[in-house]
C-alpha cells in the first residue's frame, strides 16, 4: 500500500522514490490525458546509489520518500540515464544537498548535464557495457543513443534482474500503481503505444536494433523500471511486443481521417469517405480536429495504413490546426503510408494542392490526385467521397495481403 510520499519496495535492493504528477496534460506538445509520473529508483547497497531524479517542481517529494527509507545525505552514487530536465532537474539541489561521491552518465550525458547546469558539479561519463560497484552489488550500462535523446542509456543491476530504461517501455500514466499488473491491460496498452508514437517512433530503426542486441546479451529481467508509469514485472511481453511491431510500421487496414472544418462540409466528406473505407474493407478511424489534438493523431497512426487528410480553404491555404499536425508529424516520421486530401473550398480551393504537397514530403503514396468540393457537398459529391475512401481500402487491402 502506498502512504503519502513514502518510497515502494520493488526488488531485494530498490525502492521507487519518484514522484506522482497527477496534474501535467501537455508535456513539451504531447496532450497527457492521464498525467504522468517521474521515476527515481534508490539502490540500497554498500553504496548507495539514486538512478536519476524528478522534475524540478518535484524535488520535495523525492527527499521525502527517499527519507522514508535513508537519510539523503547517505546516497554515493547519482545514476542519470536520461538529462532530459523531467529527470535531471532537481539533480543539482540534490548535489548541494547530499554532496554525492560522483554523478555518473554516458559520455553523451556527460556532456549534456554540463550543457544544462554549466559546471556546477563533475560528472563521470561511463562506458557502453561498462560496470560500476557498489560493493555488494554492481551496476551495469548499456547505451541506447538516440532512444531517445543520444545520452540515453539503460542501467542493469544482475542482483535484482532489474534493468532500468529510462524513457523506453515507458508511458505517461498517473496512478498509485506502481506495477503493470495493477493497471488495466487495455489503458496500459492504450497509454504505452501512445509514448512509442509520440516520442519513439522517429527512432524505430535504433529500436528495432536494441531490440536485437538485448535479446543477444540474454539477461534475464524479472522487473523493467521505466522513467514513466508502471514498473514491468507480469507483461513485459506486451511492451516487446508493442515495440518489435511499432519499430516495424507495417502497414493494417486502418485508415486515420484527420480533418479539420469551417462549416461542416469537409466533416460531410470525411463521414463519406469513412462510408467508403469500410465498405471496401479498411478500418476508418476518425480524428476531428476540433476536440483532438496533435498527439491523438500520431497515436492513431501508429498501426495503420492510410491518412487521409481534410481541410477547407481559408485565406488561400489549408486550416492551421492542419499546419500544426502536419509540422509535428513530419518530425515523428511515420512510415509506408498511402493517402489522400479531400476538402471544401469557396473559391480559390488551395486547402487540397497544400495538403497534397506535405504528404508528398512526408512520402505518403497518394492514391488521388485530392478531392476538392465548392462549398457544400451534394449527393454526387458524397458518392465521390465514398469511392475515394473504397479505392484507398482497396489499395490498402493488396498491400497488407501483399
Ligand atoms: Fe522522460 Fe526524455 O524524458
Amino acid at each position: 500500500m502506498l502512504t503519502s510520499f513514502g518510497a515502494v519496495k520493488i526488488s531485494e535492493h530498490v525502492h521507487w522514490v519518484g514522484a506522482i504528477d497527477w496534474e501535467i496534460r501537455d508535456f513539451h506538445g504531447y496532450a497527457t490525458n492521464r498525467g504522468t509520473t517521474y521515476n527515481a529508483y534508490l539502490v540500497m547497497a554498500d553504496k548507495i546509489a539514486l538512478i536519476d531524479t524528478v522534475k524540478a517542481p518535484f524535488r520535495d517529494e523525492l527527499l521525502a520518500r527517499i527519507a522514508s527509507v535513508v537519510d539523503p545525505s547517505d546516497i554515493s552514487i547519482i545514476v542519470s540515464n536520461h538529462a532530459e530536465m523531467d529527470h535531471s532537474g532537481c539533480l543539482p539541489d540534490l548535489v548541494d544537498l547530499i554532496s554525492p561521491e560522483q554523478i555518473v552518465a554516458s559520455k553523451m550525458g556527460a556532456k549534456a548535464l554540463q550543457s544544462h547546469f554549466h559546471g556546477r558539479f563533475d560528472v563521470t561519463p561511463v562506458e557502453d557495457g561498462g560496470k560500476l560497484s557498489l560493493g555488494d552489488v554492481e551496476l551495469q550500462f548499456l547505451e541506447t543513443r538516440m532512444l531517445h535523446w543520444p545520452d540515453s542509456m539503460f542501467t542493469y543491476l544482475p542482483a535484482d534482474e532489474l534493468l532500468f530504461s529510462q524513457d523506453a517501455f515507458g508511458m505517461h500514466l498517473a496512478s498509485t500503481e506502481r506495477f503493470d499488473d495493477g493497471v488495466d491491460e487495455a489503458v496500459l496498452y492504450d497509454e504505452a503505444a501512445r509514448y512509442y508514437a509520440n516520442i519513439l517512433m522517429p527512432y524505430s530503426p535504433m529500436v528495432k536494433k536494441l531490440l536485437e542486441r538485448v535479446k543477444k546479451l540474454d539477461l534475464p529481467f524479472k522487473l523493467v523500471a521505466p522513467d514513466h508509469g508502471p514498473i514491468w514485472r507480469s507483461r513485459f511481453d506486451m511492451a516487446v511486443e508493442g515495440y518489435a511491431k511499432w519499430s516495424e510500421q507495417k502497414p493494417t487496414l486502418k485508415a486515420v481521417v484527420v480533418y479539420d472544418t469551417m462549416w461542416g462540409s469537409t466533416a460531410k466528406m470525411a463521414r463519406a469517405i469513412a462510408d467508403g473505407l469500410a465498405a471496401g474493407g479498411a478500418r476508418p478511424s476518425l480524428v476531428p480536429l476540433q476536440g483532438s489534438d496533435r498527439s491523438d493523431v500520431a497515436a492513431e497512426l501508429l498501426e495503420a495504413g492510410a491518412l487521409l487528410v481534410g481541410t477547407p480553404t481559408i485565406n488561400n491555404n489549408m486550416f492551421p490546426s492542419l499546419g500544426d499536425v502536419f509540422l509535428y508529424l513530419k518530425g515523428l516520421r511515420p512510415r509506408n503510408l498511402i493517402g489522400a486530401a479531400f476538402g471544401s473550398y469557396g473559391w480559390s480551393g488551395e486547402g487540397v494542392p497544400h495538403v497534397n504537397e506535405i504528404l508528398k514530403e512526408m512520402k505518403v503514396e497518394l492514391v488521388s490526385d485530392g478531392l476538392s468540393v465548392q462549398f457544400v457537398p451534394e449527393e454526387k459529391d458524397l458518392d465521390e467521397c465514398r469511392k475515394l475512401g473504397q479505392r484507398v481500402a482497396e489499395h490498402l487491402g493488396a498491400i497488407v495481403d501483399g
